[in-house]
Formats: structure tokens, sequence, C-alpha cells
């Protein structure tokens, strides 16, 4: 049995039902926060609930924890810096002691793979575009901003854990950002949004400098890459962490790109326009990929194209409504905002 935390999510909806796929039995845990993406499977099962108030019974009979449950950007987590710390540091810390207990108790290998992210090797001293130093997994790194700090303090808990924990293997997956489709979609994230906007306006607008580096990764690939970590060799993940990214990519080349399969694809001329009003802080970092390849031979080779048209086809489709641009669910910030004004989650 796979426990997946936030498998209701962007990424866990497309990676359950994956492991659906593959014969695993598998067990979501999610505040259920965007809805239920799910149609009922008899090796499904859904719990809704709260991983800032673990229960030891989600674990049970559980070989493996996919954790991905958390704030996931910046901007929510500048939002609400409490439930952030909650939510990635705390609960991931609970979470991963209740496993690593087990891992113990019951003398077999629990296997923690962790939703990390390459913006933990941004930070504002490594801004300059013009003066690239490409990050790998052993460089020392320091991450300024709520998000990636929190995910770095988690990488940094679970690590710790594992040190009294010798059957307890957590594995960070330092994801790139993702683009392309899920059952539960995410217009917030750089790909997607600039589909949206072709879609809806022939017009991208690339905010602050567009020469911000960002390391990017098909939503598919992110997917795989969970798979194959769930049956490497242990003595090859035990406590690492692995960049996963297909590849980096300038956000106005990124821009430019989206249009001309915009173009070529469905004849439609998109317009690229650049707001360099405000003060924009672009995130820049430029990430390498090899080691999961060298070490795991694992390689993220799906590109832009097939998912904005894939994105384009859904949105033709009505998939995501009339107006996908006005529906909150598809912003996290605007969906936290939304809900929290509402009373919940926090
Ligand atoms: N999407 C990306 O580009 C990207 C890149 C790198 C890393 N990540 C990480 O991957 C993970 C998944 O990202 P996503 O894009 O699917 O995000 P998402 O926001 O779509 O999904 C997160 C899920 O976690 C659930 N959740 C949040 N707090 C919870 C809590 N306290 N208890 C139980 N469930 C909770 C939400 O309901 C949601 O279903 C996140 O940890 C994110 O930080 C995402």
């Amino acid at each position: 049995m796979i426990l997946v935390t936030g498998g209701a999510g962007y990424i866990g909806s497309v990676l359950v039902r994956e492991l659906l796929g593959i014969g695993q039995q598998v067990r979501v845990v999610d505040t259920m926060w965007f809805g239920d993406p799910f149609t009922p499977h008899e090796r499904l099962q859904l719990v809704q609930g709260d991983l800032r108030t673990p229960d030891a019974a989600w674990l049970k009979d559980v070989d493996a924890v996919i954790h991905l449950a958390g704030l996931s950007n910046d901007p929510t987590a500048d939002f609400a810096p409490d439930l952030n710390n909650e939510s990635n540091v705390y609960a991931t810390r609970q979470l991963a002691q209740l496993a690593a207990e087990k891992s113990k108790r019951e003398d077999r290998e629990i296997r923690y793979l962790f939703a990390s992210t390459c913006s933990v090797y941004y930070a504002p001293t490594t801004a300059d575009t013009s003066n690239v130093t490409t990050m790998t997994e052993t460089m020392p790194i320091a991450p300024t901003a709520n998000y990636s700090k929190t995910k770095r303090l988690a990488e940094v808990e679970l690590l710790r854990i594992a040190d009294h924990y010798p059957r307890f293997t957590p594995v960070m997956l330092r994801k790139g950002t993702i683009f392309g489709l899920s059952p539960r979609m995410r217009f917030d994230l750089v790909v997607n949004v600039f589909t949206l906007h072709a879609w809806r306006n022939q017009l991208l607008t690339v905010h602050g400098h567009g020469e911000a580096w960002r390391p990017l990764l098909h939503i598919r690939d992110a997917v795989d890459a969970y798979i194959h970590l769930l049956s490497a060799p242990t003595d090859r993940i035990r406590g690492e962490a692995f960049n996963v990214i297909h590849k980096n990519y300038r956000v106005l080349e990124l821009a430019h790109w989206v249009t001309e399969v915009i173009e070529q694809r469905y004849g439609v001329d998109v317009r690229v326009k650049r707001d360099r009003s405000g003060n924009a802080a672009s995130r820049s970092y430029f990430v390498s990929g090899e080691k999961i390849a060298e070490r795991l031979g694992f390689s993220a080779d799906r590109g832009v194209t097939e998912a904005v048209i894939a994105m384009w086809d859904a949105l033709e489709r009505g998939d995501f409504g009339l107006e996908p641009e006005k529906d909150p669910r598809y912003f996290n910030i605007r969906w936290l905002k939304e809900t929290m004004m509402a009373g919940a989650p926090a």
C-alpha cells in the first residue's frame, strides 16, 4: 500500500491514477481543499484528513509514503506563513516520525518520498542572470523565501529522523516547476498560465526581466520519477536529494516557445508583452538534472509542446468551464484567500 498525502492535488491526482494503473493499492490523505478529483476505485482509499493532526492509522499496511501535501508556492506561503510552517515542516516531521517508528517496530524499510522543489536553490544572491551557476544537489543552499525555506527545513528534519531509524528511507525530490494537464488543474504555474492567457487573450505578459532561468518538468515525468523511486535500490537513494527537471528555460524564451507551438498547431497569432513596471522579482536558478540520470538512469524527456497542445485542447473542450481565468480554484493564492475568508482551511 502506498500512502499519498496531498494526493487530491495537481500532481497527486495524476500520480494516484498512474499508481492505480500499475496495480498498486493507494491511500490518499488530503484535506480535499480543492475538492475530490477521483472516481471510486476498488484499490483506492480516500481519507479526508489534515496532516497537521496526523493519525498513525493512516500508515496501516503502508510500505511507502509519497508526501505531497502542503502549501505549494511562494504567494500562499507568504500570505499564510503559519499555515505554511505547520503544513510544510511540522506535518512533514510528524508523519515521518510515525513512519520511522513503524519501520523500527516492524523491522522493515519504509520509504518516504518528499516533494521538495528546485526553488530551494534560489536566494537573492544567486539572482544575477548574467552569471549563471549550475546548481547541483551537493551545493550549500540557504533559501530565504517562506516557501522554499520550509521545504529545506523539512528536508533537514527528514535526514535527522533517518539518523535514528536505519530502516526509514527518506528521499528528497527537488522538482522543477511543473507543467501540463491534471484532473485537478492549476493555472498558476508558468507554462500553464501562458497557455491559458494565449487561449483567452492571444497575449502573454512576461513580468520582470524575462532573462530569469527556471527548471521545468512535465507533470507525467514528475509522476514517473516518483514511481521510479519506489523501486530504486535503497543504498542508492537513502537520504539523497535528486533534482528532477526536463530543462532550464529563460522565462522570455519560454513565452516565445509557447506562442510558436500555438501558431504552428492552431494558426493563432499570440503576442508577447513585457511588463517591466513594478518590482516583480524574478526568481532565477539554473539546475542540473544529471544526478538522477547517472545514479538511477532516470531522465525526464517530455517537453513543453505536447503539454501546451493538451491544455489548449482541454480549454477548447470547456473542461475547465467557460471562464477558467475567473475560477479561483485554479489559482492557489486566490483559493486560499477565498477559503480563509470563509473560515477554512487554517
Ligand atoms: N507544482 C509544482 O510546480 C511543484 C514543483 C515543485 C514541488 N512541488 C511540490 O509538490 C507538492 C504538490 O504540489 P501540487 O502542485 O500538486 O500542489 P497542490 O496545491 O495542487 O496540492 C497540494 C495538496 O495538498 C493538500 N493539502 C495541503 N495542506 C494539507 C494538509 N495540511 N493536510 C492534508 N492535505 C493538505 C491540498 O488539499 C492539495 O490537494 C507540494 O508539496 C509542492 O510544494 C510542486
